[in-house]
């Protein structure tokens, strides 16, 4: 297993992720771990991440000098390497010329297992101010950038190594090959890491932490995260474990059917859940700025959840489907712990209610939930399913949010997807759905003149919803949609599609 300390960077899960790409374990824990608990873990190898941090600064935070002394190989990175120079008696400065962005490495020495496959020269990503100006004593000058400034660093013999670049971001040439030396070269650790075990510690994890008597609560959404969240919290505390669900009146089709057939009946998860429709609506009644939207739905589902949650006695924890993604910029040098992102969409409740925040998917990514859910057995069409935003239909009904649009809506988009599936196009796009328009338009339809909705709809290819581009459902099949759409609904006369991506536009209409 490798230990990763973690010293602040936002990189610092990706480090966890490389590593665990090699099939190999990797834990990340505070910077301040002490060097007995260190030991315990018996890890191979040690990389100690960058940070935001100087050596020098008032409030320095630095390693348990014991750790840096253990007999295991270490691995610097960026503040990491000035950290182990500075303990190792080499000297640290500010030159007053920090380096950001990319820089060209070149090879030095190939003394050791670290940079030996390493080309003659490549490019790399760097992010500091403070350099390392001299070396300590036994450690040799591995790389360095054209402008002369130490970029590796190794005493091959205390299997002692300090990169001043980032191996772990993708914009370094060959990082991941680096890596790769460092851990199974120099490290010797062993490729046996698998989701299975990941999922074995997190329930041995989850187990210990909620103890015999405490409850936990979880808010359902219907989305992969919380499904698989609640999945395995019921692997772990099984009874204990109370779901919430909060329906808006604003899902799709089916969606809450679904969840409650598939994590109730056939999961037998405890589901409480709550048609808080009318609710919703009375508060959206009249409102058109998509903003205002969102912050009653979300204010809203904060005060639906509290009133069940408050209904389920010695509830102690609060469970969430935090990913990595979520965490990526708000690691903080106090530990993970420390540092709880409120933007999901039970965001403030943990306070309000004297909650602990529990999160166990928050190391993973996106694809390795889905992979988790598998393995837990969740059905493909509860993992594969198209990302929907929280405040639901509210923002694909451009203008004020009745029952009825809503109806009309859900049903444009269920005939949508249900195409789509039948054509085989469904996991080929990102994110599908319709949006209802507030105008109307001239149609005739059996000799009668119509003045009826219009129906756009949108289909993208993206990553992770930061950028997207528009997908070219073939011609045939988009007829198709548009023909069942306005021959089974009779409020719409027309549908539109989208074609431009973002940016300019957002995935979603408002
Ligand atoms: P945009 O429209 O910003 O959407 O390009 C990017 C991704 O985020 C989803 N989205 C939301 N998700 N609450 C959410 O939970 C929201 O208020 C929200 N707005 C957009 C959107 O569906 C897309 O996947």
């Amino acid at each position: 297993m490798i230990l990763v300390l973690d010293f602040g960077s936002q990189y610092t899960q990706l480090i966890a992720r490389r590593v665990r790409e090699l099939g190999v374990s990797c834990v990340i824990h505070p910077y301040s771990l002490p060097a007995a608990e260190a030991k315990a873990l018996a890890p191979h190898g040690i990389i100690l991440s960058g940070g935001p941090a100087s050596v020098y600064a008032e409030k320095a935070v630095r390693p348990d000098p014991a750790i840096l002394d253990l007999d295991v190989p270490v691995l610097g990175i960026c503040y990491g390497l000035q950290a182990l120079a500075h303990h190792f008696g080499g000297r640290v400065e500010s030159t007053g010329r920090g380096e950001y962005g990319r820089a060209t490495v070149h090879v030095r020495s190939r003394e050791s297992d670290l940079l030996a496959d390493m080309p003659e020269r490549f490019t790399a990503w760097m992010s500091h101010g403070d350099s390392v100006t001299g070396l300590p004593e036994g450690f040799l000058t591995l790389a360095e950038t054209t402008d002369g400034v130490v970029a590796a660093v190794g005493d091959p013999e205390r299997r002692r190594y300090g990169l001043q670049f980032h191996p772990e971001v993708a914009h370094t040439q060959h990082g991941a090959d680096l890596l790769r030396d460092f851990v199974t070269k120099i490290c010797r650790a062993p490729a046996d890491w698998s989701l299975s075990d990941f999922r074995k510690r997190a329930l041995e994890e989850l187990r210990a932490r909620v103890g015999p008597e405490d409850r936990v609560i979880c808010g359902l959404s219907g989305g992969v995260d919380s499904s698989v969240v609640a999945t395995l919290l019921h692997e772990a505390v099984g009874e204990r474990l109370h779901c919430v669900f909060v329906d808006h009146g604003l899902l799709r089709s089916g969606e809450v059917e679904e969840v409650l057939r598939i994590l109730g009946e056939e999961f037998h998860l405890t589901i409480h859940a709550v048609d808080a429709s009318e609710r919703f609506l009375a508060a959206l009644a009249g409102v058109e700025d998509p903003e205002r939207k969102r912050k009653i739905i979300g204010e809203t589902f904060i005060r639906v959840f509290e009133e069940e949650a408050r209904k389920i006695p010695g509830a102690r924890f609060l469970a969430q489907g935090t990913l990595y993604p979520d965490v990526i910029e708000s690691v903080s040098i106090a530990g993970p712990s420390q540092t709880i992102k409120t933007h999901h969409n039970v965001g403030g409740l943990p306070e309000r209610m004297d909650l602990e925040l529990i999160e166990p998917v928050r190391e993973l990514f996106k694809d390795e939930v889905r992979a988790l859910g598998r393995a837990l057995g969740l059905p493909d069409a509860a993992i594969d399913r198209h990302p929907f935003p929280g405040p639901g239909l509210a923002v694909r009904i451009l203008g004020p949010v009745t029952r009825e649009d809503a109806d009309i809506l859900r049903e444009a988009d269920r005939i949508y997807l249900e195409e789509l599936r039948k054509a085989g196009l469904y996991n080929a796009i990102w994110q599908a759905f319709a949006v209802l328009l507030p105008i109307r338009s001239v149609g005739v339809m059996g000799d009668q003149r119509s003045y009826a909705r219009v129906v756009a709809l949108r289909a993208v290819t993206s990553v992770d919803g930061m950028t997207a581009d528009w997908y070219p459902i073939p011609p045939e099949v988009l007829g198709r949609i548009a023909n069942r759409i306005v021959n089974e609904l009779p409020g719409v006369n027309r549908v539109v599609y989208d074609v431009t991506s973002k940016p300019p536009a957002t995935i979603e209409w408002e």
